[in-house]
């Protein structure tokens, strides 16, 4: 199976699928396996169901190797974001263009030495631009309203920032910020995959306006999940994807 869509905060289960339990040298990730008239597409749930793992302690490298040995090789995800940008509000849908990593305890990569490998990785373009226009495209189709996009800021979490690092990261050229696309996203491109994120907008970051809400988290992901993930769908089941059109599969340097 070619295709799969990672579930941020908010996004849990996408229909009707069965669940396969895969185990790689990091780890077993779980995965649910929908066929959609015939198109067979791979969900995952960033936190585990019930959102039961925090962002630092997410198996980003046992969840990216599991889609890879399944044969995926085009992904979409989705990831609850904080705005320090005010043309971007709660309940805005962004596409991501771009990252900035404040990480600071986690695995970063597949090739750590030794009999792993040495390698690193060309991030010109971390989010794939086919997977990004195609999204925007069938967005129109689907009336799902796309804001921008947008620098993603990582940090560690799990607690939020304070209004002087949000203050750094405005400083810097962020415009959301999240605690997970860091590593999904680098991993996805050692494996030579094609990985766009979308970013919902769930609250206003410290310091910028107002406070951030937990139920605001929640209530806002409800609106919006059911119209990305629809457009994932629509991208996923009703185009011939191709790695020639952008330059995913080949940003590895293997020294
Ligand atoms: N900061 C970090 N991560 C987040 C936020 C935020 O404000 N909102 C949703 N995820």
């Amino acid at each position: 199976m070619k295709r799969a869509i990672i579930g941020g905060t908010g996004v849990y289960d996408i229909g009707d699928s069965t669940t396969r339990e895969i185990e790689t040298e990091y780890g077993i990730a779980v995965v649910d396996v929908l066929n959609i008239n015939g198109c067979e597409i791979a969900f995952m749930a960033r936190h585990g169901k019930g959102h039961s793992v925090p962002p630092h302690k997410i198996n980003y490298r046992a969840n990216m190797k599991a889609l890879e040995q399944l044969g995926v090789k085009y992904i979409y995800a989705t990831c609850a974001v904080g705005s320090l940008n005010e043309n971007y509000a709660p309940g805005d849908v962004v596409v991501l263009k771009d990252f900035m990593d404040f990480t600071k305890s986690r695995p970063l990569t597949f090739y750590e030495g030794e009999n792993k490998g040495v390698a690193h990785v060309a991030m010109d373009a971390p989010y794939c631009r086919n997977l990004r226009d195609k999204f925007i495209y069938h967005a129109k189709k689907t009336g799902l309203g796309i804001k921008g996009d947008a620098v993603y800021v990582c940090t560690e979490g799990p607690r939020f920032e304070t209004a002087s690092e949000i203050k750094m990261y405005k400083t810097l050229g962020g415009d959301v910020v999240g605690m997970t696309n860091v590593p999904e996203v680098v991993l996805a491109k050692e494996l030579g995959m094609c990985y766009q994120a979308v970013g919902i907008i769930t609250n206003w970051c410290t310091g910028i306006k107002g406070q951030v809400m937990e139920h605001d988290i929640k209530g806002i992901m409800e609106e919006n999940k059911a119209l990305v993930t629809k457009t994932f769908i629509s991208v996923l089941t009703g185009e011939m994807l191709s790695q020639d059109a952008c330059n995913c599969k080949d940003s590895l340097l293997i020294l």
